[in-house]
């Protein structure tokens, strides 16, 4: 059964491989003749060599050409010759497949030389190169005041028929050339410039002055002593200028630098303008004008020194009290004796002030000396916070009744309070 089925196969096979004949084949007696010998490799690299066949027929009607036997190409082969490789290159071992080249060659054999072309063009730039085979060397350069930025100044042609590397990109980098800036230092970028300016413009092209008037000599706050009521006093006003050499507007509130001067606080200012762009410079300084200040009193033994804490640099008056049992002694001042320090700068009355220095034993011994003691000491130690609380208001009651200080207060009503009053406190023996 199985070796039935084989000679089926191979009858089948019989059949087609004849079928190729022509249908006259048989009819003709068709007999192929022995191959004629191959041809001549048609190139010497990988070529081609054919031979025929021809067929024997009989003399019979029709049958007098090749066709009646079979077609063309059962008369011819084929077959691939001289499958030499150059330059390196080596066959592949599929017969018909061409030669694997080394780099920097191509072809069925390798004989080609691999080839890049002209390397690409570059605006403003030049490019050199000796060869543009497989390994050559292309090199560009920018022209004269032009940067190569982006890109390779040296390229290589490489296997695959392309140049390495991108090709170089030329800037213009010298705009300095044509001095663009008008008051400042130019400096050249990629494409660009840069404009630094001097002092006092500003601007791309430094084109913009936004210099302010300089001032010098422009003096600090003043403190006059004064004796009088008023004072004369002359000054060294300040002076302004412009670096750049233009002419400048000054004003000032003292347009001479010389003034008589109350006791007060006063502010001089001046005021320069650059007309050309508008900018100003301002100078002030305080002048405080004061009556001369005394020297510090002592402060008396036993005892307290009670003064204004307000106000004190216009005028000081202060005046005494003595712990309870110790009093000022006799032909001293006496506790109704104020101690004034006016314009002049010294203490009316004089310093220094008396101590309590003398320990009463009686009550009745004491109002021989100083009658008013009882009204002007104090029962404890001056350190104590209501102590100190009576005779800061002791001193307020002093100060309105008594006549010529009362201005203190009617001028200062807000800072004539006994919070404001300054008691200070002697040793004790
Ligand atoms: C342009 O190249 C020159 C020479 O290399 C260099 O001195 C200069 O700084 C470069 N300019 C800029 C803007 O990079
Ligand atoms: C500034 O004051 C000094 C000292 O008084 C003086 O020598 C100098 O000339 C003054 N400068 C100007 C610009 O007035
Ligand atoms: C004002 O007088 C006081 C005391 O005599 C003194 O210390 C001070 O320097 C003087 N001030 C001036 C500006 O003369
Ligand atoms: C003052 O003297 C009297 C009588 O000697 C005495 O009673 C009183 O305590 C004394 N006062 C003080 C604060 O020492």
């Amino acid at each position: 059964m199985k070796s039935l089925f084989f000679c089926a196969l191979l009858g089948l096979q019989v059949i087609l491989s004849t079928a190729v004949h022509a249908p006259t084949w048989n009819y003709c007696r068709c007999n192929w003749n022995s191959w004629k010998s191959w041809s001549d490799c048609d190139s010497d690299c990988f070529g081609e060599r054919v031979r025929i066949r021809s067929v024997r027929v009989l003399a019979l009607p029709y049958c007098d050409n090749f066709n009646v036997c079979a077609t063309d190409d059962e008369g011819k082969d084929r077959q691939t010759c001289n499958r030499v490789c150059h330059n390196g290159g080596w066959a592949s071992r599929l017969s018909y497949r061409p030669c694997n080249c080394k780099p920097g060659f191509h072809g069925t054999c390798c004989t080609e030389v691999v080839n890049c072309g002209t390397p690409g063009y570059i605006i403003d730039g030049t490019r050199h190169w000796s060869s543009t085979n497989y390994g050559s060397v292309a090199r560009y350069t920018c022209n004269t005041y032009y940067n190569m930025t982006t890109g390779d100044h040296v390229r290589t042609c490489q296997d695959d028929f392309t140049w390495s590397g991108t090709k170089p990109h030329c800037v213009f980098a010298y705009h300095c050339n044509s001095s663009p800036c008008k008051n400042g230092e130019c400096v050249n970028l990629l494409d660009d410039f840069r404009c630094d300016c001097h002092n006092g413009w500003t601007g791309r092209l430094c084109e913009n002055d936004i210099q302010p008037p300089v001032v010098v000599n422009c003096s600090s706050d003043i403190a006059i002593n004064a004796t009088e009521r008023t004072i004369g006093f002359d000054w060294t006003p300040p002076s302004f200028y412009d670096p750049l050499g233009n002419d400048l507007d000054i004003v000032s509130n003292y347009p001479s630098p010389s003034f008589v001067f109350p006791w007060g606080d006063f502010t001089a200012q001046y005021v320069a303008t650059k007309p050309s762009n508008g900018l100003s410079t301002e100078c002030t300084f305080n002048i405080k004008v004061r009556p001369t200040p005394c020297e510090e009193l002592n402060i008396p033994i036993n005892g307290a020194l009670i003064c204004n804490g307000w106000k004190a640099d216009y005028g000081q008056f202060c005046m005494v009290t003595c712990q309870q049992n110790y009093t000022i002694g006799p032909g001293d001042k006496s506790f109704e004796t104020m101690y004034v320090c006016g314009a002049s700068g010294t203490w009316i009355a004089r310093g220094p002030i008396p101590d309590c220095q003398v320990e009463i034993e009686t009550v009745g011994e004491v109002l021989q000396y100083q009658p008013d003691y009882d009204a002007y000491s104090f029962d404890g130690s001056c350190h104590n916070n209501d102590i100190v609380t009576s005779l800061q208001n002791l001193y307020i009651e002093r100060i309105v009744s008594t006549s010529g200080f009362g201005e203190l207060c009617t001028q200062f009503p807000d800072e004539c309070v006994s919070d404001n009053v300054k008691v200070k406190c002697g040793g004790t023996i």
